[in-house]
């Protein structure tokens, strides 16, 4: 067994208490972080603040950069309200820019005109950033009958294809050739049929929906992906003049219309940044509220955080307010099994956030994640704060401790940054999280809306600063 990482730590002995775990188990990310993931800026955070007050929620990324991809659609002007100010935003911006789209965000207000395109081909350099951008291929090959947009490629989470969106489109009628690394579509018009997909891949069902809002007859997404975002985008669609029935449901049922039109609509609340915030009042056993939420879109993490002992309320319509356990054995949370699943289940995307709660959980417990392949770089991290967790094939076995400890570490992707950033709230001292710009990509001004409740927490471009002196 290896006993130092490459940044010279003693790292097994720290990372792997138990001795129970082979290197070649551990996430590929393990102590060995590349230059580019701590190149940047980085969060200092001091941590034991207990939190107070109210965190205000931005409105939905995924749900966002969907409606973005479906502003295609129609050559017209569309305005959509409460979008969050991220890289991620940014980032597709650009990509609709450079095909023909005018587009302006001032504030949370986005506007996108596509009346006229002036290509139907993505660049690499953007796409490859943003797997969301391969989302523009389903409404450009219903609008001008080609789309030209690279394979996004592989991430850290996982290897991610398309093939569902790929098998979609053909069922459409859509020849769909991959060369080079870019994926060719095109069809002289899309025709309805129906679908099953194999998986309710939240990606596959927006591309096909978006489709075939412009293909001719009716189109039966079955298995569809039940996901808030996924209505969301097609309440956009039906604003924009789409005739779909079976929204939030598991059986999509779309007519084509010949044209859209512009429209304006407001993108719902970001369930997912909203757990993050529950979770950082529960971590450092805090009363917070967060809001706007739409409630019934946080069920199944409200059911868990509840699980493990935690109090949560819903006050009002759109807030919830977290409040700590109250548990003899003074843990802050109990242990409780998780597993990932599609919608309505336990969200992917809040994995890595509440894997940093349950590591100071009292007891034991498993979490699983289903949905995608590679998505624990966040553990070995944990464990450098001094978390017990051992990963086994997609298992998480966490072994609660009473207190973690402030360190350097690394985030490798985004909601693996806000598990670190969760753990640095709660650990003994000051942590340094690198990689900061991957947290930018989902969360807006996350120091700025910790900062605001009571925590310390720091951006700063030069590791070295020491923030509280300032
Ligand atoms: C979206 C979200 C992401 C979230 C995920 C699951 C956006 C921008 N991102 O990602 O935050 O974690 O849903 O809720 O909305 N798959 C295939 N073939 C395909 C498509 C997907 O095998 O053609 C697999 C994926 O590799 C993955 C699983 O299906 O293992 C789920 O992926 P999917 O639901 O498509 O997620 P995304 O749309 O990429």
């Amino acid at each position: 067994m290896k006993d130092f990482d490459n940044r010279g730590n003693r790292a097994f002995s720290r990372i792997d208490p138990a001795g129970l775990l082979e290197p070649e188990l551990w996430p590929t990310s393990t102590g060995m972080a590349a230059s580019s993931e701590i190149a940047g800026p980085v969060l200092k955070i001091v941590g034991k603040q207990t939190l107070s007050g109210h965190v205000p929620i931005g409105g939905s990324k995924n749900s966002a950069l969907a409606l973005m991809a479906g502003s295609l659609l129609a050559p017209a002007a569309c305005r959509i309200h409460n979008v969050p100010r991220l890289l991620d935003i940014e980032r597709m911006g650009q990509i609709l820019a450079t095909l023909g789209v005018k587009v302006s965000h001032v504030g949370n207000t986005l506007d996108l005109d596509a009346s006229s395109l002036r290509t139907c081909q993505a660049p690499y350099e953007l796409v490859s950033q943003l797997r969301a951008s391969f989302l523009i291929i389903g409404p450009l090959v219903a609008r001008l009958g080609v789309a030209r947009v690279p394979l996004p490629g592989g991430c850290a989470i996982g290897s991610r294809p398309v093939d569902l969106h790929v098998r979609g489109l053909q069922a459409l009628g859509a020849t769909v050739q991959i060369e080079h690394g870019v994926v060719h579509a095109y069809a002289r018009k899309l025709v309805g049929t129906r679908i099953y997909l194999d998986y309710p891949s939240v990606g596959a069902t927006e591309t096909l929906m978006m489709a075939a809002t412009l293909a001719e007859g009716e189109t039966v997404i079955e298995n569809a992906a039940q996901e808030p975002e996924v209505a969301d985008l097609a309440r956009f669609c039906q604003a924009m003049g789409a005739r779909i029935r079976g929204v939030g449901t598991n059986t999509v049922v779309v007519v084509g219309v010949p044209r859209l039109h512009g429209t304006e609509y407001t993108v719902i609340p970001d369930r997912i940044e909203a757990s993050t915030y529950l979770i950082a009042g529960a971590i450092t056993r805090s009363e917070l509220t967060v809001g706007p939420v739409i409630p019934d879109h946080l069920r199944a993490v409200i059911a868990k955080l509840r699980d493990m002992g935690l109090r949560v309320e819903e006050e009002g319509p759109n807030r919830l307010r977290i409040a700590p356990a109250q548990l003899s054995s003074g843990w802050i949370c109990q242990a409780t099994d998780i597993q990932t699943l599609p919608y309505p289940g336990f969200p992917t995307d809040v994995q890595a956030p509440i894997m940093a709660l349950a590591a100071l959980s009292e007891g034991s417990c498993t979490i699983e994640e289903t949905v995608f392949e590679n998505r624990m770089h966040h553990i070995p991290e944990l464990n450098r704060m001094g978390a017990d967790i051992r990963l086994k094939n997609r298992v998480a076995i966490v072994r609660g401790v009473p207190s973690l400890s402030g360190a350097p570490v690394v985030a490798t992707d985004l909601r693996a940054g806000a598990a670190l950033v969760l753990a640095g709230l709660a650990a003994e001292g000051c942590s340094t999280i690198y990689g900061l710009h991957y947290i930018d990509r989902g969360y807006e001004a996350i120091d700025e809306k910790l900062r605001n409740v009571g925590a310390k927490v720091y951006r700063c471009n030069n590791p070295a600063e020491d923030p509280t002196m300032a």
